[in-house]
């Protein structure tokens, strides 16, 4: 496994390989991997013949009352994952060789996909998001590039932007791999004491039990929001959002098969999100045992 720091050599290490007839194929991350991020290697490795990963904590996405700072971080074991994994390069800028000039005042606009759900609890959240990831596919040139259904909205803008902004990238999206008791794999689950960690369940648990009602044949979409909001509801969760949505995130009276439910909680100071297509279940969601 190469590593790559600047972006004039991560541009060229894919342009050669590109050159010599290979697909690239590309996992942004902003490191302290897990399995999650591993399954889009995965992915990646199915889908083409080299894999990029770049680990890089955005600032631009990170709200100025967020854990920019105290987000996890873990370099050299991220290397080592990465490169058992199969990755072919790691890019890892820093800060000031990714925004040389100070944080870009250029900006990719998220649109008003960006400004529901996750966007409402996270002003500007997915426009540092869009541009950090426009940047990456600019210096990378990925012919395809790997995200995880675990964060819904995010793939689904960037798979916007990629598409209306012709970006020539294709984008393929990864069931969410979680815990054995439901919970979803995120780097932020660190910050979970023992007892929030318990908790935190809340969220897949609301999810199922909407499911399973969907599955039922309830398909009223308020009817169906009041059942997983009462099965989130629990000492120490504190919700923010339960809703039934459709592919544009647009809130939807009735339920079928394409119709997500998405989450967000805090529990304790920590705040996490989730969600599952219907259709799908979290029947086709991975689950991991972690140690
Ligand atoms: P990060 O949170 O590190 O996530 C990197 C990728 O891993 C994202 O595509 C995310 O959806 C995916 N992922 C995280 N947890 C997952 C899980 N449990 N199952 C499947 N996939 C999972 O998302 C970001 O970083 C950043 O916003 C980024 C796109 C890198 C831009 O800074």
């Amino acid at each position: 496994m190469i590593e790559i720091t600047t972006p004039f050599e991560m541009r060229a290490w894919s342009r050669a390989a590109r050159a010599r007839g290979r697909r690239v194929g590309f996992v942004p991350t902003m490191g302290y991997l897990h399995e999650g991020h591993l399954r889009l290697v995965d992915r990646a490795r199915e889908r083409a013949d080299r894999v990029v990963m770049s680990s890089f904590v955005n600032p631009l996405q990170f709200g100025a009352d967020e854990d920019f700072v105290r987000y996890p971080r873990a370099p050299e074991r991220d290397r080592d994952l990465a490169r058992q994994r199969g990755v072919d390069c790691f890019f890892a800028p820093s800060e000031s060789t990714l925004y040389p000039t100070g944080q870009p005042r250029v900006r990719v606009a998220a649109g008003a996909m960006g400004d529901v759900l996750e966007g409402a609890s996270r002003p500007g959240h997915f426009q540092g998001v869009l541009t950090v990831v426009a940047k990456l596919f600019h210096v990378v040139e990925p012919d395809i590039a790997v995200f995880g259904r675990k964060d819904l909205q995010q793939a689904l803008l960037v798979r916007r932007m990629a598409a209306e902004l012709d970006f020539g990238v294709e984008i393929d999206v990864v069931p969410t791999v979680r815990e054995v008791d439901g919970l979803a794999l995120s780097s932020r689950n660190t910050y979970l004491g023992h007892d929030e960690r318990r908790a935190a369940v809340a969220l897949s648990r609301a999810l199922r039990t909407v499911e399973q009602a969907w599955r039922g044949g309830q398909a009223d979409a308020a009817t169906l929001e009041r059942l997983g909001m009462d099965a989130l509801r629990a000492p120490g969760v504190t919700p923010d959002y339960l809703a039934l949505v459709n592919d544009d995130l647009q809130p939807v009276a009735r339920a079928d098969a394409r119709t997500a439910v998405v989450v967000a909680a805090r529990i304790g100071a920590t705040r996490l999100i989730d969600n599952v297509v219907l259709g799908d279940g979290l029947g086709a969601d991975m689950v991991v045992r972690v140690s």
